[in-house]
């Protein structure tokens, strides 16, 4: 089949269950142009190189194909992953000062505590003999009560988000036969809801701090100066959807993929210690953010002896770059002792992830949780069902019952 329908066929639900044959096809050809003339990369080296290449622009209004999160589609301009240097970094530095170092170096281990007992109560929820929904029951309610706990956003709120983030995620989903339009602006309106909700949110604790990120970044200035109420807006409408669209599925892909390797599981079992590892591994093997949608060039460039013209839309597809053989040995491996594991599942270069720390850490511990019990537990449906999203992607239920 032609190259020119990979992206369609990578998109097509059908794959969702197993894109890799597709990115092993897709590293095949280096470079590819697809018939709307965008350009899928999937090699690790190239796609490493163009992350850290300033001619290559996140800025989405250099976009010449709109996005649920485009000019002209939304009145709130973008968020920082969604700018360029200088003003990403600005914008980054500020919302890093309540987060990490060098400002607040602890504010992430102070919530392993929190994580630890969150996650304890869910898996208590795991009676015997019932059958669970690892997504329903664990891997979703454990990250969102810890991003509300960390921004102060009431969890009570959780329904008004949940249908607010659903929407703004399916923004990114090129999913073939749906009406791209309408998917775009519930997406847009979403967006623009969730923006206000938390401004009025952060607007309540300016002068009366309660501890949490959003407190912070209403109430204190640095010699940098404070968000202004529209970059407020926007960062904490980032960080609430990747704080926790993602790590939902890295805890899921994380009980899916030890119950398909039962050594992988013993070995963790007998040797907790490893569990660092198995993340980086998972994030490698079964990355949640399979792909960057879209990247512009502002020049042309070439890659893989293909040049990419200047304003063509550019997918960079991390997790085939994690399946590289010419990276990773044994690349389709599940390999939680593998060494030297660059992955790219937080992405490389300037707009790499913000939230790693608080990720890798709820995952560790989350799987942590469950290890004693995973031993006893089967999958009812293997592959699982998927969510439709390809960009994020992961199992939207993932149901395991007693063994035996
Ligand atoms: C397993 C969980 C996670 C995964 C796999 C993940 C993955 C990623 C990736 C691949 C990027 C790069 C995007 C790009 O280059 O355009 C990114 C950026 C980002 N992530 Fe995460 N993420 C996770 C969890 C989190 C959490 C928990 C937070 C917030 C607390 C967060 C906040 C962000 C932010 C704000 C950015 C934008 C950084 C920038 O533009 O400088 N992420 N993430």
């Amino acid at each position: 089949m032609s190259t020119e329908t990979l992206f369609r066929r990578i998109a097509d639900y059908a794959s969702r269950a197993d894109p890799y044959p597709l990115y092993a096809e897709l590293r095949e050809h280096g470079a590819v142009r697809q018939d709307d003339g965008s350009y899928l990369v999937g090699t690790y080296d190239e796609i490493a190189a163009l992350l850290h290449d300033p001619r290559i622009s996140s800025d989405r209004r250099r976009r010449t194909v709109p996005d649920a999160l485009g000019p002209g589609q939304d009145d709130v301009p973008p968020a920082f992953i969604g700018l360029d240097d200088p003003e990403h970094d600005r914008l980054r530095r500020l919302a890093m000062r309540p987060f990490g170092p060098p400002h607040s170096p602890g504010r992430v281990d102070a919530l392993r505590g929190e994580i630890t007992r969150i996650a304890g109560e869910l898996a208590d929820g795991f009676a015997d003999g019932k059958r669970i929904d690892v997504v329903d029951d664990f891997a979703y309610p454990l990250p969102v009560t810890v991003i509300c706990r960390l921004l102060g956003v009431p969890s009570e709120d959780e329904p008004r988000f949940r249908t607010w983030s659903d929407s703004i995620v399916a923004g990114f989903d090129a999913t073939p036969d749906e009406d791209p339009e309408q998917r775009l602006r519930s997406a847009t309106e979403a967006r623009r809801a969730m923006a206000l909700y938390l401004g009025e949110l952060a607007e309540s604790r300016r002068g009366h701090p309660t501890g949490d990120m959003l407190s912070a970044l209403v109430n204190d200035e640095g010699p940098e100066g404070s968000l202004n109420p529209i970059e407020l807006m926007t960062t904490s409408v980032l960080l609430l959807i990747a704080g926790h669209e993602t790590t939902v599925n890295l805890i899921t892909n994380g009980v899916l993929t030890l119950l398909r390797h039962p050594d992988a599981l013993a070995r963790l079992r007998d040797d907790p210690a490893l569990m660092p590892q198995a993340v980086e591994e998972l994030l490698r093997y079964e990355p949640p953010v399979q792909m960057l949608p879209q990247r512009t060039p502002l020049a042309d460039i070439e890659v893989s002896g293909v040049t990419i013209p200047q304003g063509a839309p550019l997918i960079l597809v991390l997790a085939s770059g994690n399946r590289d053989p010419l990276r990773f040995a044994e690349p389709d491996r599940f390999d939680i002792t593998r060494p030297d594991n660059q992955h790219l599942g937080f992405g490389s270069g300037i707009h790499s992830c913000f939230g790693a720390p608080l990720a890798r850490l709820e995952t560790q511990i989350a799987l942590t949780t469950l290890l004693p019990r995973l031993g006893d537990l089967r999958l009812v449906e293997d592959p699982p069902p998927y969510r439709t999203n390809q960009v994020l992607r992961g199992p939207r239920h993932l149901l395991v019952e007693a063994a035996g």
